[in-house]
C-alpha cells in the first residue's frame, strides 16, 4: 500500500505508516499531477493547502485511491460531496489541534487589546511610541463564541480560569455542562466585548448585519475559516469604525504557496492585525494531528475502521436506521458466511455489517447487524446449517 502525504505534515504521523509497511511519498503536487498520479495510491493526507476536488476524486476512484485524510479539524478543502458519491471516506483529526487554536485565539484577543502587533511594528521600524497604544484589558470583560465544539470549549475554559472572563455562547447543538452561558446568536454578538468564531464549515457566520450587531467597542477574531466572515462587510464595518478591531488568522482567499504575496484590501486599515492561518502551527498540535490522522487512515485501510469518518457514521448506529443484531456460532470455515448471506438474501433482510472473531478452536462468533428483525422462521432455517451452532436473535 502507499500513501501520498501532499501538505507538509510532521514526522511522527509519517512513522505511524511506515512502521506498519506503508511506503509513504511526501512530494507536494500541483492539482494537475495530483490529477494524473493519485490512481496509484491508496490514501492521500493534506492539510488546508491542498484543495481535493471532484477531478482528483474522480481519478483516484479509477484506481486505488480509498480514502482522503484530513490533518486536522476544518476539511472544506476537500469535496466531501464528490467523495461519498465516489465511495472514499473521508477522516479528519479532531483532537489535536484543539489547545492550539484556542490559544491563538486568546493570544489575538490579547495582542489586539494591547496593540503588540502596532508597537512591535513601530519599534522595529526605529520609532518609538506610546500614545497611540493605549488599551483595554480582558478581565472580566465578556466573550462571547459562536460556535461551541471542542475548540470553543477550551478558549472558554481558558478565559474564564485565567482571565476571569464572562463566557457566552451559540451553538446550534448547545451542550449545557462547559460553564458557557448560551443563547441566541443575537444575544451574543449584542453583548460580548470579544467575539470568537469557531464554526468551521463554509457558510458566512459574519454578514454585516451580524457585524452591526457588535457593541461598537468589541472584537472580532476569526481563527475558523475566512469564508466564515463576509470580508467587504468586515472592510467597511472597521472602515467606519463600527466596533474597535479584528484579529484574523485565516481569510477567504489564502496563499497556497509559501513565500507568496498576501492580497487583501483589510491590510490597509490600523484596527485590523494578522496571522497566516497559524491555529494549528505548533510542535504540539503537529505532532499530536499528524499521528491522529495516520492512525485512523491506518485503521480504516487495514481494518475498515470508521473512527473520525466525516461522511459516513463513525458507528453503524450513526446512519440513524434501527439495527438489529444477529448472533450466529459457526464454524469457522470457507463457504459458512455464503451459506448464511443466501438464506438471509432470499428473505429480503439487508445486511448492514458483519463483525466475525475466531472463538475457541475452530470456530467463530458472526454478529450480523441487520436493518429488520428477522422472522423465526429464518432463524429455523440457519440453525439447520450443519456448520453453525447457533443463532440468537
Ligand atoms: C484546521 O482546520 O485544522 C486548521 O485550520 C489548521 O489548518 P492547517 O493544518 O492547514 O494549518
Amino acid at each position: 500500500m502507499k500513501v501520498l502525504i501532499n501538505d507538509k505534515i510532521e514526522n511522527h504521523g509519517i512513522r505511524v505508516f511506515e512502521e506498519a509497511g506503508i511506503k509513504t511519498d511526501t512530494q507536494r503536487r500541483d492539482l494537475n499531477s495530483l490529477i494524473a498520479d493519485i490512481a496509484q495510491f491508496d490514501a492521500l493526507i493534506v492539510r488546508s493547502t491542498t484543495k481535493v476536488t471532484r477531478e482528483v476524486l474522480e481519478a483516484g476512484t479509477k484506481g486505488k485511491l480509498k480514502i482522503v485524510g484530513r490533518a486536522g479539524v476544518g476539511y472544506d478543502n476537500i469535496d466531501i460531496v464528490a467523495a461519498t458519491e465516489n465511495g472514499i471516506v473521508v477522516k479528519c483529526a479532531q483532537l489535536g489541534n484543539i489547545n492550539a487554536v484556542a490559544e491563538l485565539a486568546l493570544s489575538l484577543m490579547l495582542s489586539i487589546s494591547r496593540n503588540i502587533p502596532q508597537t512591535h511594528l513601530s519599534l522595529k521600524q526605529g520609532i518609538w511610541k506610546k500614545e497611540d497604544f493605549n488599551g483595554t484589558e480582558l478581565s472580566n470583560k465578556t466573550l462571547g463564541i459562536i460556535g461551541c465544539g471542542k475548540i470553543g470549549q477550551r478558549l472558554a475554559q481558558i478565559a474564564r480560569h485565567s482571565f476571569g472572563m464572562k463566557t457566552i455562547g451559540y451553538d446550534i447543538c448547545p451542550c449545557f455542562d462547559t460553564g458557557i452561558n448560551f443563547m441566541s446568536k443575537e444575544e451574543v454578538l449584542t453583548k460580548a466585548d470579544y467575539v470568537s468564531i469557531h464554526t468551521g464549515g463554509k457558510d458566512i457566520i459574519m454578514s454585516e448585519k451580524e457585524l452591526l450587531l457588535m457593541k461598537p467597542t468589541a472584537y472580532l477574531i476569526n481563527t475558523s475559516r475566512g469564508c466564515n466572515v463576509d470580508e467587504k462587510a468586515l472592510y467597511q464595518t472597521l472602515k467606519k469604525r463600527r466596533i474597535a478591531g479584528t484579529a484574523l488568522d485565516v481569510y477567504t482567499k489564502e496563499p497556497t504557496v509559501e513565500g507568496t504575496k498576501f492580497k487583501n484590501k483589510l491590510r490597509k486599515l490600523d484596527n485590523v492585525i494578522f496571522t497566516s492561518h497559524l491555529g494549528a502551527s505548533t510542535i504540539e498540535a503537529q505532532r499530536a494531528t499528524s499521528t491522529e490522522i495516520a492512525q485512523v487512515v491506518l485503521d480504516y485501510l487495514l481494518g475498515g475502521d470508521f473512527t473520525n469518518a466525516v461522511n459516513v457514521g463513525e458507528t453503524i448506529e450513526l446512519e440513524e436506521n434501527p439495527v438489529h443484531a444477529l448472533f450466529i456460532h459457526h464454524r469457522d470455515i470457507p463457504g459458512v458466511f455464503a451459506s448464511i448471506d443466501k438464506v438471509l438474501t432470499d428473505n429480503k433482510v439487508n445486511i448492514r455489517t458483519i463483525y466475525s472473531r475466531q472463538i475457541g478452536t475452530g470456530f467463530a462468533i458472526a454478529v450480523y447487524l441487520l436493518h429488520q428483525k428477522v422472522d423465526p422462521e429464518i432463524l429455523k432455517t440457519l440453525k439447520k446449517n450443519e456448520n453453525i451452532s447457533s443463532v440468537r436473535a
